[in-house]
């Protein structure tokens, strides 16, 4: 990672699993009751771009826990409405005050502060509307959708505002900030993925450790990015972590240190896929993926 453009891996997302996601996302807002301008906004926050990891997460985790991706596209959809919510927000001025997302201009920016707001909260409460047509376990999916919502939420006010427990050392609170403001909604991925499938406890309990591990590491590689990589690269504004003061795990333990701790869960995420077996190979590439990434 190198602040090079050439070596941007591409991810190995099965195309159709995710022209499925795209449609679904879609329809979904399309069919909403909802004025058009707020549609619009909604659109824009949701279909303009994006890696679609989480959804990929839920769908790849049921798959890998021997259930189908139209058993879980309901929760694949639920939990991006709750990322496009959160990014939307993130972007504001009273938090990260961005204008470039995803190559574009950010949602407040196209549509106006009161919208982008108002945008946000309409995809949040969309999501367990979404996440209610599962075909199995629906209470057990809304609740991690719910729950990791919160625990994002919570991520969000440890970045921007503080309030750890006091006394913590700086690594635990960038461990802190990390695992909530984004392992939360990945580990919720995986973990609405094996439900919707149904899976057995060990399944659960294998790709619960897979999210929670690629969850944590999916941020630093993000800090990363935000650290080494340009914006015309990234498709939104890098450098602004250490200007704005946040903390990262480069600003806490450098870029080498940063790199070993993504080597660390990137092995103990594979350890979760362990007992799944040759199933999870799709699983294990986009971890690979995830890991190499450079934006
Ligand atoms: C960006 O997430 C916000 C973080 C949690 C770091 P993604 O990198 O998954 O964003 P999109 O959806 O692909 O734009
Ligand atoms: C994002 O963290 C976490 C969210 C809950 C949205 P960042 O603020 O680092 O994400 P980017 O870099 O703006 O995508
Ligand atoms: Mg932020
Ligand atoms: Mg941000
Ligand atoms: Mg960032």
């Amino acid at each position: 990672m190198s602040g090079t453009t050439s070596a941007a891996p591409t991810a190995p997302l099965d195309a159709t699993l995710l022209e499925k996601v795209e449609g679904a996302l879609a329809r979904f807002l399309e069919d909403a009751e909802i004025p058009g301008n707020l549609r619009a906004a909604c659109l824009h926050a949701v279909l303009a771009g994006g890696k679609r990891l989480r959804p990929i997460l839920v769908l790849e985790s049921a798959l890998a826990a021997g259930g189908t991706a139209d058993d879980a596209m309901p929760a694949a959809i639920a939990i991006e409405f709750v990322h496009a919510f959160s990014l939307v927000h993130d972007d504001l001025p009273a938090l990260d005050n961005d204008s470039m997302r995803r190559g574009k201009p950010t949602c407040h920016v196209a549509f106006g502060e009161a919208m982008a707001i108002l945008a946000g909260d309409c995809l949040l409460a969309l999501a367990p509307v979404a996440a209610s047509r599962a075909h199995h376990n629906v209470a057990e999916i809304q609740r991690e959708l719910m729950s990791g919502t919160v625990r994002m939420i919570a991520g969000q006010v440890y970045d921007t505002l503080q309030g750890f427990p006091e006394g913590l050392p700086p690594a635990r609170q960038v461990e802190l900030v990390h695992h909530n403001k984004t392992g939360a909604l990945l580990e919720a991925s995986c973990r609405m993925g094996a439900l919707a499938a149904n899976a057995n406890p060990a399944a659960l309990d294998g790709l619960t450790r897979y999210g929670r591990a690629t969850g944590l590491m999916f941020q630093i590689v993000d800090d990363l990015i935000d650290a080494t990589q340009t914006a015309e690269h990234a498709g939104k504004a890098t450098g602004k972590d250490a200007e704005a003061g946040k903390l990262t795990y480069p600003g806490v333990h450098g870029i080498e240190g940063s790199r070993r701790e993504i080597a660390r869960l990137r092995a103990e995420a594979e350890s979760g896929l362990a007992t799944l077996g040759a199933r999870a190979e799709r699983l294990r590439a986009l971890l690979d993926f995830l890991a190499t990434r450079t934006r």
